[in-house]
């Protein structure tokens, strides 16, 4: 008797399983997400949108066929300092094709325009972010006074700074460079500098026979790295009249 029902129940969920791909395609799915997600009213504005483009939604009572949440698969946007991520669970086909429209420009678009409505700090996972990365990793804050004593002279190291000589860049403009990283790294290689800057241990003395015209600047790795760090916490300069000056 028991059994009976156990095969008869088994039967009846196969008959359910096989019932929607045979008969019409399946279209709902499982979503996994966070308490923060749910509560931020991003799932309530964006779900509606993607069932009416695709005809395919959220069913809550679907095991997860795909999760949002932080640090997860592939990032694609963030809400506050959280950075979230979309990953599949299972091959269910609507599942896959909201990743597709999440990841869309018309996804992002949702994400941000909801943003703009509600106030939640939603953003784009974008070059910003990745502008963020950390090279360096000294102490700006030292980095700030390494610059102040030895190399106000010639360049603007902060907009606070009275301008210098004009037709050095300041720090801000040279921060608007794509390269400026490698540049900074390796300034003391640059011209004019060698002529007055050495790195303790990484630099060779100066030539006796040409000694330094300026007041020379002796530097060791650690102030380098914290000056490096401070660099790095400039802000750009818009990109116009000073980057496009030099
Ligand atoms: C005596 C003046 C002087 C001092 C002091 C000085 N610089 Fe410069 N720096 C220059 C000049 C001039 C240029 C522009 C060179 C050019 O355009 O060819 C420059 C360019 C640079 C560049 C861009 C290099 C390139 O080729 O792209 C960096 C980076 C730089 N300086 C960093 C520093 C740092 C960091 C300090 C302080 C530790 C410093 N400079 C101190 C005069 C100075």
């Amino acid at each position: 008797m028991e059994r009976t029902t156990g095969i008869l129940a088994g039967l009846m969920l196969a008959a359910l399983m096989v019932r929607p791909a045979m008969a019409q395609e399946v279209r709902t799915f499982g979503l996994q997400a966070d308490t923060a997600l749910q509560t931020s009213g991003l799932l309530d504005y964006i779900l509606p949108r993607f069932a009416l483009k695709t005809g395919r939604r959220v069913d809550p009572d679907l095991a997860p066929d795909v999760a949002l949440g932080v640090g997860q698969g592939a990032p694609i946007f963030q809400y506050g300092d959280a950075i979230y991520g979309i990953e599949m669970m299972t091959g269910s086909d609507p599942a896959a094709r909201f990743v597709d429209w999440l990841t869309s420009e018309v996804g992002k678009k949702a994400i941000l325009t909801y943003a703009e409505q509600s106030g939640e700090p939603f953003a784009a996972v974008n070059q910003e972010v990745a502008a963020d990365v950390i090279y360096f990793e000294g102490d700006a804050d030292a980095g700030h006074v390494v610059a102040a004593a030895h190399c106000t002279r010639c360049h603007k190291v902060s907009p606070e700074d009275r301008s210098t000589i004009g037709s050095t860049p300041s720090f801000m403009a040279l921060k608007a460079i794509p390269d400026w990283a490698d540049r900074f790294a390796q300034f003391y290689l640059l011209n004019p500098h060698p002529s007055f800057i050495q790195i303790e241990d990484m630099t060779a003395p100066f030539d006796p026979r040409r000694p330094p015209s300026l007041v020379p600047v002796e530097m060791t790795v650690d102030e380098l790295n914290d000056l490096l760090a401070y660099v790095q916490s400039v802000a750009p300069a818009d990109l116009g009249a000073e980057v496009a000056h030099q």
